[in-house]
């Protein structure tokens, strides 16, 4: 503090006044698994409680008994609102009908094994499936006649082939914490999205890929080829750097009306189908409870 005790024996701060008392707001932090999670609010619940058993294990399982080591990492700028990429992070029924690049390979369709969990607040969800390399062509897509047919090749197919690293046969997992923490496992391609609120129409996501201090200079290549999947030019996620801006124009010519979100009921409950938004109804459910909506 300037001029604290005054100039030449004058004015300042009194004997009386204690810095101690005055200091900025402290940030209260966590630690989990190389993860570090902060808040100012002194009424928030310790983060294994907050984010519960099934969120934490599902976090463990990606990070724990390792040291995470970044490879790189950026910034995003979205034309929309946070919000509306927090209903995109949580919609696993989008993923394989946006993203062409994920069913023209079939590294996610909806008929693979998975399932969504939804915490009992809404505002924590996990999403995963898992790869049958030996099913035939997925037919499911045919029958829907949406643009998933193609009958193209990656010319070089290293991208796709990773290592096994979990022993689940999960192949792609994706954990939102409520209300702007994302960590996306996409077969060894591993990241942190933090999502960061700018104005009403834009939000930037900070992306930090990550490998582990242990890989193996294979491993490590592998984690930054497949990190080319993911980012605002990713062959699967490109799409969704725009989308949300076109549904944001779309919501402002239409204000009075309202979104229909009943895809697997109207519930926000966990699930072995992934065709539903019962993330995504979660995460308004807490939303509304935070509000006091
Ligand atoms: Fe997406």
């Amino acid at each position: 503090m300037a001029f604290k005790d005054g100039v030449k024996g004058k004015g300042g701060m009194p004997d009386t006044f204690r810095m101690q008392d005055h200091h900025p707001r402290k940030l209260r932090i966590a630690l989990l698994h190389g993860l570090i999670f902060g808040s100012f609010s002194e009424d928030v619940p310790p983060i294994e409680a907050y984010l519960g058993e099934e969120i934490s294990s599902r976090i463990e399982r990606v990070l724990s008994g390792r040291t995470p080591a970044v490879l790189g990492r950026f910034t995003q700028v979205l034309p929309n609102n946070w919000k509306l990429y927090m209903e995109n992070v949580k919609d696993p029924y989008h993923a394989s009908i946006l993203h062409l690049f994920f069913t023209t390979f079939e590294l996610n369709t909806l008929s693979q094994d998975g399932a969504i969990i939804v915490d009992d607040s809404g505002g924590h969800h996990v999403s995963y499936s898992a790869i049958d390399r030996e099913a035939q062509k997925d037919l499911e897509y045919a029958k829907q006649q949406i643009r998933s047919e193609s009958e193209y090749k990656l010319a070089d197919p290293s991208l796709l082939q990773g290592f096994d690293e979990y022993h689940d046969g999960v192949t792609l997992q994706i954990v939102s914490v409520f209300p702007t923490f994302v960590l996306q496992q996409i077969q060894n391609a591993i990241a942190v999205r933090q999502i960061v609120p700018r104005a009403i129409d834009k939000t930037d996501v900070n992306w930090t890929y990550i490998g582990f201090t242990d890989d193996t200079p294979e491993k490590r290549l592998t984690r930054i080829k497949q990190g080319n999947l993911v980012g605002p030019a990713g062959y699967i996620s490109m799409e969704d750097g725009c989308v949300g801006g076109f549904v944001q124009l779309g919501i402002a010519g239409a204000s009075g009306q309202e979104a229909v979100l009943e895809m697997g009921g109207s519930q926000a409950q966990s699930s072995e189908s992934r065709v539903t938004e019962a993330s995504v109804r979660g995460f308004w459910k807490a939303y509304r409870s935070n509000m006091g909506l």
